[in-house]
């Protein structure tokens, strides 16, 4: 793929879809806001998201607080095993993820040609058990400190990744709190809540989208790895023994969500985990080719009976399902799919992005920024311009405009030639143009350009809400 990175940041900037959090303080890493733009782009995808996984009989909504009562992630498991292997330099100070600093080293042999002693310590790192086992690796080959330059190295410590804070004004043991590190749990706990509220019975899923933090040591590449995100989770219930089956069918569904949204299937992959967290049975990813690389942007995870068994545990209340009829209980099986919000954003951003070069009116050529968003994530979907600021243009292209943002969210410019006009949608990916000229006045009728062809048809404005929909359902 040949989109960078700072083509995607720098556009984001410039366009407002998305800013370095606190900006003006310089920022906070592993931070993003998002802009008139982007947050735009984020709601209609979890639009596309909540539709495609909640408008079924068979699966319902949530929306549970962040913060939760703490017992919540020692039964959730988060406590005790949500963490990563630190290691701290102590003459920098620094703190590094422990696989990260070995994986760094290797690299840099490899790309030094030292295959072979890369490979003796890759060998090591693929049968870590312990922290010691990571210590001991840095110690032998000798790993230095990219800061400091020394081995001046302390023992590897696991840090947990969710942030802490305090409820009311003690900041006791006892007032401790968590923000949630995933929505997921807030599913686990209310499954009973919403099975009897809603009179559902297995198979059934509860959906939720919702902020989630982590307290990352290396956040990176833009809306990748950050501190705070958002995530669209579903947990499906089912009778024990059919997980395998459920299992299948959401990776299917989950995969046809992602193509879609418009996203080229050559830019995603399925990759099943190697290594299974505490709570998977089976696991798979979809990935994203990001212009750094694969990158994960959703889990399907099948959890067993994991979480609502420890939940029973550390509750004292019962989280079956019990059949009227035959009497039957049992606790349901869980297959969760659960996807970054902000990380499937950053993907139809890159998947939408294009430099091209189109003839110009005068016969030469120009390079257009174009982002060919699906018609219906775009954060603008018509955009309204009179061709000229006279002759009663201005007034028949507001009356369209007030129109159509009955139905549509509308942009409305007047400033500069027409075909600076159209770049500047093309730049932030407004599927269509509306231009309101002298023939509008005459005879009531507009162009309507389309932003990926670039051809223009012409058309009674009274028609141009349905032409628009027809062409968002296409
Ligand atoms: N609930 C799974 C995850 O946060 O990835």
């Amino acid at each position: 793929m040949s989109t960078s990175l700072d083509a995607i940041l720098s556009l984001s900037k410039r366009k407002g879809f998305v800013f370095q959090s606190s900006e003006i303080y310089g920022g906070l890493n592993g931070c993003w806001d998002f802009g008139p733009l982007g947050v735009e782009l984020l709601r209609n995808i979890k639009e596309s998201w909540w539709k495609h996984m909640t408008y079924r009989p068979d699966v319902v909504g949530i929306d549970a607080a962040i913060l939760m009562h703490p017992r919540t992630w020692e039964a959730s498991g988060h406590v005790q095993q949500f963490s990563d292997p630190m290691i701290d330099n102590k003459t920098s100070k620094a703190r590094y993820r422990a696989d990260n600093l070995i994986e760094e080293h290797i690299a840099r042999l490899e790309s030094k040609g030292k295959t072979e002693q890369a490979s003796v310590i890759a060998a090591r790192l693929a049968s870590v058990q312990t922290n010691e086992d990571f210590h001991s690796i840095i110690m032998e080959f000798e790993i230095k400190d990219p800061v400091s330059g020394t081995t001046d190295w302390t023992e590897v410590r696991n840090f947990n990744l969710m942030f802490e804070t305090h409820v009311g004004p003690v900041a006791s043991g006892d007032a401790k709190v968590f923000l949630r590190p995933e929505t997921a749990q807030g599913i686990f706990v209310n499954f009973k809540n919403v099975m009897e509220s809603a009179r559902m019975k297995p198979p059934f899923g509860i959906a939720q989208i919702g902020k989630s933090f982590r307290n990352e040591i290396n956040t990176k590449n833009f809306l990748f790895r950050t501190r705070e995100f958002e995530q669209m989770e579903m947990q499906f219930f089912v009778p024990p023994g059919t997980e395998g089956e459920w299992f299948e069918y959401w990776r299917a569904e989950r995969w046809n969500w992602f193509t879609r949204l418009g996203i080229d299937a050559d830019h995603l992959r399925r990759k099943p985990h190697d290594k299974l967290a505490h709570y998977a049975a089976a696991a798979e990813d979809i990935e994203y080719l990001f212009p750094f690389g694969w990158g994960e942007v959703e889990g399907i995870h099948s959890r067993t009976d994991f979480d609502l068994q420890r939940h029973q545990e550390f509750s004292g209340k019962k989280l079956e399902y019990v059949d009227t009829a035959t009497k039957d209980r049992y606790v349901p099986y869980v297959i969760e799919t659960a996807v970054g919000a902000t990380r499937t954003f950053m993907a139809v951003l890159c998947d939408a992005y294009r430099e091209e070069e189109v003839g110009t009116a005068d016969g030469g050529t120009e390079t257009r920024t174009v982002l060919q968003f699906a018609p219906s994530l775009a954060p603008t979907t018509v955009a309204v311009f009179p061709l000229v600021n006279k002759d009663g243009m201005p007034e028949a292209a507001q009356a369209i405009c007030q129109s159509l943002q009955q139905s549509f969210r509308v942009d409305y410019d007047t400033s500069g030639a027409i075909g600076r006009r159209y770049r500047r949608q093309d730049e932030v990916g407004t599927p269509f143009c509306v231009t309101v000229d002298g023939e509008t006045v005459s005879d009531g009728t507009v162009t309507l350009r389309d932003r990926d062809t670039m051809q223009q048809v012409r058309l009674t404005a009274d028609a141009l809400e349905a032409e628009i929909r027809r062409r968002l359902q296409a």
